[in-house]
């Protein structure tokens, strides 16, 4: 089997294109505020991209920079102005923040109605109850973009989530069970993983280990979803070994070019539905 390598880039391209003629037609712009802690060079790239993604679909951005050094209630000083600014859709706060800082108290301090990155526990609770409305995290929502289109009925079908954080792994397993798959969340405690992987119609793999998932690993056949972004030996690779996984899957995303154009695409959309939201429309 030789798979079709997914085009995240197009998938996302679409997705941005009819965002855009959306955000043309509203009153105002929605407001995406961005906050940074620190200079981690992954964060500022990640940041810029959703910045000049935002500005080119017609949100605005507004960035706070914040040294890495910097406290708790700086942050959450900055964050209550902005719940409670009218003219500001959305916050974002770039993970991970520094280890002084207790990142769960800052992102509970979000409205989550601003939430647009889902992270919010009335989001995720919202999400584990199947409530439609509720601002689902990026990527999940991406990933779950591309299997929709690859795939439209997943009913009946195994699904395997390699990696359970609470932005990658534990929400995809949610919204993968709620389109009926048996869904199995692996994590760096599994024995055999190799045997669950050969499992696996769906196999979505988040765990941050560059080519971890070998070819052999992979069901003829399944549809795989490479979140990862790492480097190495001076390249970039995801968590899947991509050209001994492209001889075994029917559909396999890429890396670079898989899900991150379409975690960006989603966060855009989401930023829109906010302000939809708060402003009844
Ligand atoms: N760090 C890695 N992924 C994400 C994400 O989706 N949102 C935020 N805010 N930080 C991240």
């Amino acid at each position: 089997m030789t798979a079709v390598v997914i085009n995240g880039k197009q998938m996302a391209a679409d997705i941005i294109a009819e965002l855009k003629s959306k955000i043309k037609q509203l009153p105002t712009p929605p407001v995406l505020a961005v906050i940074q802690v620190g200079d981690d060079e992954a964060s500022t790239i990640y940041v810029k991209h959703k910045q000049k993604a935002a500005t080119e679909v017609g949100i605005s951005t507004c960035f706070y920079g914040f040294a890495k050094d910097c406290s708790q209630k700086e942050l959450l000083d900055l964050i209550h102005t902005l719940n409670k600014d009218p003219e500001v859709s959305g916050i974002l706060v770039q993970l991970p923040l520094p280890e002084q800082l207790n990142e769960q108290e800052i992102l509970d301090s979000i409205d989550y109605k601003k939430d647009v990155d889902g992270f919010h526990p009335y989001n995720v609770g919202l999400l584990q109850n199947g409530y439609k409305k509720a601002l689902l995290a990026a990527t999940p929502k991406g990933i779950m973009h591309i299997l929709d289109t690859v795939s439209p009925d997943l009913s009946g079908k195994h699904a395997l989530v390699l990696g359970c954080s609470v932005i990658v792994g534990k929400p995809t397993a949610m919204l993968l069970l709620q389109r009926g798959c048996t869904v199995t969340l692996a994590h760096d405690k599994t024995v055999n993983l190799s045997e669950l992987t050969k499992q696996a119609d769906i196999l979505v793999v988040a765990c941050g280990c560059p080519e971890m998932v070998k070819g052999s690993w992979i069901k003829d056949g399944a549809i795989v979803i490479d979140v990862g972004i790492n480097r190495l030996n001076g390249r970039l690779c995801g968590d899947v070994e991509f050209t001994a996984a492209c001889n075994k899957a029917s559909y396999i995303t890429p890396v670079p070019g898989g899900v991150g154009p379409l975690t960006v695409a989603m966060l855009l959309e989401n930023t829109f539905e906010a302000y939809k939201a708060q402003n009844n429309l």
